[in-house]
């Protein structure tokens, strides 16, 4: 009987300690994430010209002319839906980019605060991105 609480009690705790709280994606900033995640095909400074990109059939595009290219605007629920990408690739088929939104939701514990933890982690690269336009 006391056994059997004393292990109630320890699944309970393991259940509530928050998972990978301390090494969370979420937690690094928007440069750190863009050159773990991204600078091997976009460029270290946003280019185009990362080292992966070049071994690609289809062209990397330089993400430092986005708001140039979109007519002057950076369009942030744009920028959102492309590298989450769950939603377009059900829409288009597939893409030469990663589906991140899918790659961070399972590195974070494919859980709801991992949809959380997505959704923080894709805006901080898009500031990161915003940051980079010329
Ligand atoms: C394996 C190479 C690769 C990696 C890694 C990669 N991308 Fe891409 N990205 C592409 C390609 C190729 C395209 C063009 C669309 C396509 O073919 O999928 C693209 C398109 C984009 C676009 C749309 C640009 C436009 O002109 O509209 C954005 C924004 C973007 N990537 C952001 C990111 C971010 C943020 C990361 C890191 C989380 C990342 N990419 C990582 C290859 C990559």
């Amino acid at each position: 009987m006391l056994r059997g609480f004393v292990i109630a009690g320890l699944l309970l705790n393991i259940s509530l300690v928050p998972h990978a709280s301390a090494q969370s994606l979420a937690d690094e900033s928007g440069r750190q994430l863009y050159m773990r995640f991204c600078a091997s095909c976009h460029g270290p400074t946003g280019n185009g010209d990362g080292p992966v990109g070049s071994q690609l059939e289809v062209m990397v595009p330089n993400l430092t002319g986005l708001s140039r290219r979109y007519g002057d605007r950076f369009n942030q629920a744009q920028m959102r839906e492309i590298i989450d990408g769950r939603a377009s690739v059900i829409a288009h088929g597939t893409r030469t980019m990663p589906v991140w939104g899918y790659e961070f939701w399972v590195d974070e514990g494919a859980d709801m605060e991992a949809e959380a933890a997505v959704r923080t982690i894709v805006d901080k690269l898009i500031a990161y991105i915003r940051s980079l336009q010329t």
